[in-house]
């Protein structure tokens, strides 16, 4: 892929590194660059990265109407030898295609979408963040462009990057448990559904459910499948508990489920790190009832902005709650924790191919 380069000049960029001490919430920062690339008369073509700032979208453009629009979230880690590398970038662009097949988009070969992501962090180097936990966060995204109020997949997309700087997900540290909502109110996505995706319009769904969990003092909704019988996610991550032996529990990956790459992350990483990790439906009543009787130790949520957030209470609508283990985090988690991160920040070996360097090419 030829990619055309229109920067900014160079007076107008970042010219030396970030502050060890720049405030960095999670998503909030940009770089001074973005990837476009449009797909039109049946191909992806004009492959550029410009100066980050707004677009012209047709206010008729079908993504604004029906939401046929996609993202994903990467994260890049700076390691000891000053280079940059993503982490399972290739997993991220096949999760990409597989929601683009569920949108009716377009695929984007897997090596357009990596060598996208990596020519844009070689330009915005300067922008890496150099705080304990920070990490360069990835959105790649695709929406439709087509200025057309038919309700049909548009004829006309565009693939974007954009880079954030951010600090860690949870700027406290990893020492806080979440409180997770169990209710039946609400439901993240329906077998035959979207919730396999990363539809964009799955997480407009989920908004109010979010808000809910707030009333009840939760950072978010525990999502049962539409049966209310199984456990499916914690809120925009995929859910976990850990047994009273040691063993982790990741409720199976149904079609109404996100296949987590942290989730898949760690069940290759069983081995390892010399626990068993098991997929199954997992029934919310077994759950609770596990939880109030110890059998259950540790639980939590999986995913790349958190890699992982404990839960140490759930809590129902009556306001009664139950915690998990000693409500603190537990040993099994903290464990993963510090191995999984130490992968991504080159503490600790990673699997081949989990790690690719962004060249320098400018
Ligand atoms: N489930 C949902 C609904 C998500 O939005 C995410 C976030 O990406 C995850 C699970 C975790 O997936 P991953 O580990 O690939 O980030
Ligand atoms: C995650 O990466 O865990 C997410 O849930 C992504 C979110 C910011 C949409």
């Amino acid at each position: 892929m030829e990619i055309k380069y229109e920067l900014k000049d160079k007076s107008q960029r970042r010219t030396e590194p970030l502050k060890p001490n720049e405030p960095l919430p999670f998503g909030v920062l940009r770089t001074d660059h973005m990837f476009i690339m449009d797909y039109e008369d049946g191909q992806w073509k004009n492959a550029r990265i410009v100066p980050y700032g707004d677009i012209p979208i047709a206010p008729g453009a079908t993504t604004l109407h029906y939401g046929q629009a996609i993202f994903e979230g990467v994260k890049a880690f700076q390691h000891d030898d000053g280079e940059i590398y993503t982490f399972r970038l290739d997993k991220n662009a096949q999760r990409m295609n597989r929601s683009a097949d569920i949108l009716c988009i377009p695929n984007i070969p897997e090596e357009i979408q990596i060598e996208a992501v990596h020519a844009l962090i070689d330009i915005d180097r300067l922008w890496f963040p150099h705080q304990e936990g920070a990490s360069l966060y990835i959105r790649p995204f695709i929406f439709a462009t087509q200025d057309s109020l038919g309700v049909h997949p548009s004829s006309s997309y565009k693939f974007m990057v954009i880079l954030s700087p951010s600090g860690p997900y949870y700027p406290a540290g990893f020492t806080k448990p979440i409180k997770l909502l169990i209710t039946e109110k609400f439901h993240r996505a329906a077998p035959g559904g979207t919730g396999s995706s990363k539809a964009a319009g799955n997480y407009a769904a989920s908004l109010k459910a979010g808000e809910f969990a707030k009333e009840f003092g939760a950072s978010q909704v525990l999502y049962l499948d539409t049966t209310n019988i199984y456990i499916e996610e914690a809120g925009a991550m995929n859910h976990f508990h850990i047994t009273r032996e040691g063993d982790v529990v990741i409720p199976e990956f149904v079609d109404s489920v996100l296949r987590s790459i942290t989730s898949e992350s760690i069940i290759e990483l069983a081995d390892t790190l010399n626990i068993n990790v098991t997929q199954k439906r997992v029934k919310i009543k077994e759950f609770i009832e596990a939880v109030k009787n110890k059998n259950i130790t540790e639980a939590g949520g999986l995913g790349t902005a958190a890699v992982i957030s404990p839960v140490g209470e759930y809590v129902f609508e009556d306001a009664t709650s139950i915690t998990v283990g000693n409500g603190e985090v537990g040993e099994v988690t903290k464990k993963i924790y510090e191995y999984y991160t130490g992968i991504q920040t080159g503490k600790v070996e990673a699997p081949k191919g989990w790690l690719q360097k962004v060249e320098r090419r400018k």
